[in-house]
């Protein structure tokens, strides 16, 4: 007997029992207060090195008119809400992380932008906080949340016309194959990507459009820069961690271009979703 997927509680165990992994293999949670702390840096810069052809901006440009209100939920350090901003009357940007928001303010000083509002809050939770959007965006910042649900409820009451959200088409560590078994002794489980996102939008009756796009491609300075990401993926404390053995092991993973080391292949695929409100 095949059951029919349960998408809700999918998602939940996919997002719980992944974090109670990394707990796991890390001995204990992450002890940062902030975690995206550390981020932020990386995270300015890709606001920073944006450009129009980027495919969700794309999309998002294309779906705006001038009159109208965003609002970007989990907007990190404003990719998308800062190079936005210029096309509408208005943005909302909101979330919880207190360094995340710092960048977002310094990115609408540094631009001279007067539209866009800043709300420190976590989605669903805080959704009381902002009103209503003409064009919602939720871009790479619900692999953390179980109860997606609610979550995607919020969006779509607050959303006039358009949503547009978009995760990654493969977990960020799939590309590390059969790597967490052979050195943790089980597989990586894998975080909510895409397909689920549309699954979690049928369970709520909402049956969104799904488009494949390149996504963001990361490349690393050097292998040894690699092996420190890797060993965060692997949850190891960055003084413990087996950076010989990762460098040797994805080393054949990875090639070299304008002197940077890329991942090629799959890895870099987003789905964007998107639904329309009448
Ligand atoms: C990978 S970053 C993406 C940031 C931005 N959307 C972008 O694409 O550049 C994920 C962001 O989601 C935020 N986030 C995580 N959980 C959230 C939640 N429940 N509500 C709102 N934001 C959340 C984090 O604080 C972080 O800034």
């Amino acid at each position: 007997m095949i059951e029919p997927i349960d998408w809700l509680d999918r998602w939940r165990r996919t997002v719980i029992e992944r974090q109670a992994q990394a707990d796991r293999w890390r001995g204990g949670p992450a002890r940062e207060d902030d975690f995206w702390a550390g981020s932020v840096a990386r995270f300015r810069e890709l606001t920073a090195n944006m450009t129009d052809d980027e495919p969700f901006f794309a999309t998002l440009r294309a779906a705006v008119r001038p009159d109208d209100t965003v609002l970007d939920v989990g907007a990190g350090a404003g990719r998308y809400a800062l190079t936005i901003a210029p096309y509408v009357r208005r943005v909302v940007a909101i979330d919880p992380s207190p360094a995340m928001c710092e960048a977002l303010a310094l990115g609408i000083a540094d631009r001279g932008l007067r539209n866009v509002e800043v709300v420190r809050g976590r989605w669903p939770d805080d959704a009381g906080l902002v009103g209503s959007a003409d064009v919602t965006i939720c871009a790479h910042a619900m692999y953390w949340s179980p109860e997606i649900g609610p979550f995607l409820r919020a969006i779509n009451e607050r959303t006039r016309r358009e949503a547009l959200l978009t995760l990654r088409v493969h977990s960020v560590d799939a590309w590390l194959g059969d790597l967490p078994k052979r050195l943790r002794g089980e597989g990586r489980v894998p975080e909510p990507v895409a397909l689920d996102l549309v699954g979690a939008l049928s369970a709520i009756g909402i049956w969104p459009d799904l488009r494949i796009v390149p996504g963001y491609l990361r490349s690393y300075g050097s292998l040894d820069e690699l092996a420190a990401h890797v060993a965060t993926l692997l949850a190891f404390p960055p003084d413990d961690a087996p950076l010989d053995f990762l460098r040797e092991q994805i080393q054949p993973l990875v090639s070299e271009r304008e002197g940077r080391l890329w991942l090629d292949g799959p890895w870099r695929l987003a789905g964007i979703v998107s639904w329309r409100n009448a």
